[in-house]
């Protein structure tokens, strides 16, 4: 019998998160050391209509009917059937299986969406285009989030580097010259929704204050651009150091995180910054592949409980 199987990378900030939720541009990469893996089969036995659901690293083995209609899981089944115009779904088994961290800032939530998409339209005999894998997976991305940019649907359907801007078209970035980055998580899970809304709190109360810390990100991942765009890769560590600094003004760093950061410029690295919605999940440092190692070594003394070594723009 065949399987219909799909997978889709995770993904990494690293420039711009919460300016980008205010429409200043953002960049994001995919992260393809980890994924996300849907495999659709039929069950030739099974009552028309059921959808028997598998995602053991959640513990959870139930049936579409079982689950409420918001939930991630249900929804992406629901909308993806709904988009194809299929009213009555063959009786089917989908397992789901990551190896990305969830709610610490790599996209884990995007990433199953994405890859249930792309198998479950497989297996009812249709593609969907990368547009509406995308949009589909944005209609999710509100369920984990609330007000989500898109930035994480957005880099991990495409699975290449993104100039991000809020409601515009893709914008994908040539990264000239590869680069090699740490990615280090404090292990604290920190759920983005929390953090975007105490920003929006933040700015309500104090506008103009917000509106500059979002504009020197927003031309901090404008000169990031043109840095991976030239290949002058050596200007993207003091850009990193200084939005770090600025997400510290947003309220959205934490010891753990601010900790991390110091340790890698300590340990070699060329720039440090939080990723994500902060307050937890991971932070990242710039560093040459010799300086890697060190790099990730020192974090994880200082008390991350996984590093990932990964290169930026490598085909
Ligand atoms: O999913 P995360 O934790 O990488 O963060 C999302 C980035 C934010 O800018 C904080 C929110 C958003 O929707 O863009």
């Amino acid at each position: 019998m065949p399987a219909y199987s799909a997978s889709a990378p995770g993904k990494i900030i690293l420039f711009g998160e919460h300016a980008v939720v205010y429409g200043r541009p953002a960049i994001a990469v995919p992260v393809l050391d980890v994924s996300a893996k849907a495999i659709v089969t039929a069950d030739p036995r099974g009552t028309p209509g059921r959808v028997n659901i598998q995602a053991p690293d959640i513990k959870l083995e139930t049936t579409l009917d079982n689950l409420p209609a918001d939930h991630p899981l249900a929804a992406v089944i629901i909308n993806a059937a709904s988009a194809l115009r299929i009213d009555h779904i063959p009786a089917c088994n989908i397992r789901v299986t990551s190896s990305i961290p969830v709610a610490a800032g790599m996209g884990s939530g995007a990433a199953v969406s994405v890859a249930i998409l792309r198998a479950f339209s497989a297996f009812l005999g249709h593609t969907l285009s990368d547009n509406q894998v995308c949009d589909l997976a944005y209609e999710v991305e509100k369920i984990h989030h609330g007000t989500p940019s898109g930035i994480d649907n957005t880099v991990i359907t495409y699975a290449k580097p993104v100039y991000f801007v809020k409601a515009e078209p893709i914008d994908i970035l040539q990264v000239n010259r590869p680069f090699t980055i740490v990615i280090g998580d404090t292990g604290i899970q920190s759920p983005t929704a929390i953090v975007v809304s105490d920003v929006r709190k933040g700015w309500e109360k104090a506008m103009d204050k917000y509106e500059e810390l979002f504009d020197a990100a927003g031309r901090i991942a404008s000169s990031a651009r043109q840095a991976i765009e030239n290949g002058s890769t050596e200007s993207l560590g003091p850009l990193m150091d200084a939005n770090h600094d600025l997400l510290r003004q947003l309220g959205v760093s934490c010891p753990e995180l601010d900790a991390l950061v110091e340790i890698a410029c300590s340990a070699g690295a060329e720039g440090a910054k939080l990723s994500g919605g902060g307050r937890g999940g991971n932070m990242i440092a710039l560093v040459t592949p010799e300086q890697a190692g060190n790099v990730a070594i020192a974090l994880e003394k200082a008390g991350a409980v996984r590093t990932i070594v990964t290169e930026v723009g490598v085909p």
